[in-house]
């Protein structure tokens, strides 16, 4: 079994309104309403690509019983903690005539300790049963940043791998306690490693000092596919793997598709070539649809012999990450 873990869950709501503007009042012609936020847009590939998978995290008021609502009917499983705040709606206006999207969203509820408790021995519980966990996503307002670094060593305590894609302090402080596996976009990773990257040498630089900050294994997605530090010991390398991007539809949530491939690939035992090809054609696939981590399997195996990937080295780093 997977777990995805979703603190600040969501109901995105996208309104389709032709010639969008500022100050005007405005029909929607078409609009969507699905549940949402990293983790659950993770498990919805995850159930795309047929894996195991159960998203648990924190819900609350009416729109929390709409996010689990949502899951139950799309038939991903759910375990989630229902909290005292209302969960947030976050609100994409797309603009059909111009292909613009302006996106709203509302600050998360504020999650009491006493509720972050409840979820914590959820998540101890459900680790039980599991092989992978991914934290993706902010945390909500009110949690300490440190949030994902104490879980990670919890569930390595449990032999749970880890998987972690989130930004900012809490992704900084998770890194230094040795996940598995860190997944972040570029502008991620340069606040990661603190500072931006002028050409693919130092993308190359930036990936090797993320993993020697803690990470055992990195990828980092980049707009044309990513670059990687996969393995351990003597089979450690380095890789970069390209796909000529493709016109999307919706490229929102193309990133947790990316990391739904790769934990797919990983938990069915395909070796590191495979699980990359398979991840950026995942990240791929996605854009052509519209909803955040919806994608078809099958499309996905029609793009792999388009991913071209390159092992470019030994990365001359070793992982502080215990395991
Ligand atoms: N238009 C596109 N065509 C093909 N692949 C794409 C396109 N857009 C994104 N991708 C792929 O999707 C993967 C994830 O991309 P990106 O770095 O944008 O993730 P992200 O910023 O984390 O996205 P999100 O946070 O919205 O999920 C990458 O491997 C990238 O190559
Ligand atoms: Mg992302």
């Amino acid at each position: 079994m997977i777990i995805t873990v979703t603190l600040n869950a969501a109901i995105d709501k996208t309104l389709a309104v032709p010639n969008f503007r500022l100050g005007r009042r405005h029909r929607a012609v078409e609009q969507t309403a699905m549940a949402g936020g990293k983790g659950v847009n993770v498990a919805r590939a995850l159930r795309a690509l047929g894996q195991p998978v159960i998203a648990t995290g924190v819900a609350g008021g009416p729109t929390g019983t709409r996010i689990v609502e949502h899951l139950t009917e799309e038939g991903i499983l759910n375990d989630f903690v229902r909290i005292r705040e209302e969960s947030r709606t976050s609100t994409a206006v797309v603009d059909p005539t111009s292909g613009d999207q302006t996106e709203i969203n509302e600050h998360g509820p504020h999650v009491a300790e006493a509720e972050l408790d409840l979820f914590v021995d959820k998540l101890l519980y459900l680790a039980k049963g599991a092989a992978v966990c991914v934290f993706a996503g902010s945390l909500p307002r009110g949690v300490d940043a440190g949030l994902y670094g104490r879980l990670i060593e919890e569930m390595r305590r449990l032999g749970v791998t880890t998987v972690l894609d989130s930004e900012g302090e809490p992704l900084l402080v998770a890194t230094r306690k040795g996940p598995d596996v860190v997944t972040p976009n570029e502008l991620e990773a340069e606040g990661l490693v603190g500072r931006e990257f002028t050409d693919e040498d130092d993308r190359r630089r930036g990936l090797e000092e993320m993993v020697e900050m803690g990470a055992r294994e990195g990828a980092m997605t980049l707009a044309d596919g990513c670059m990687a530090v996969l393995g351990d010991g003597a089979d450690r390398r380095l890789y970069r793997a390209t796909l000529e991007p493709l016109e999307p539809v919706s490229s929102v949530g193309s990133g947790d598709a990316f990391l739904a491939g790769f934990v797919a690939a990983r938990y069915g035992g395909r070796d590191n070539e495979d699980c990359l090809r398979f991840a950026v054609a995942c990240g791929a696939e996605s854009t052509q649809h519209f909803g955040a981590g919806q994608l078809e399997q099958r499309e996905v195996e029609r793009l792999l012999p388009e991913v071209r990937l390159e092992s470019l080295a030994t990365p001359a780093v070793s992982a502080k990450g215990v395991l």
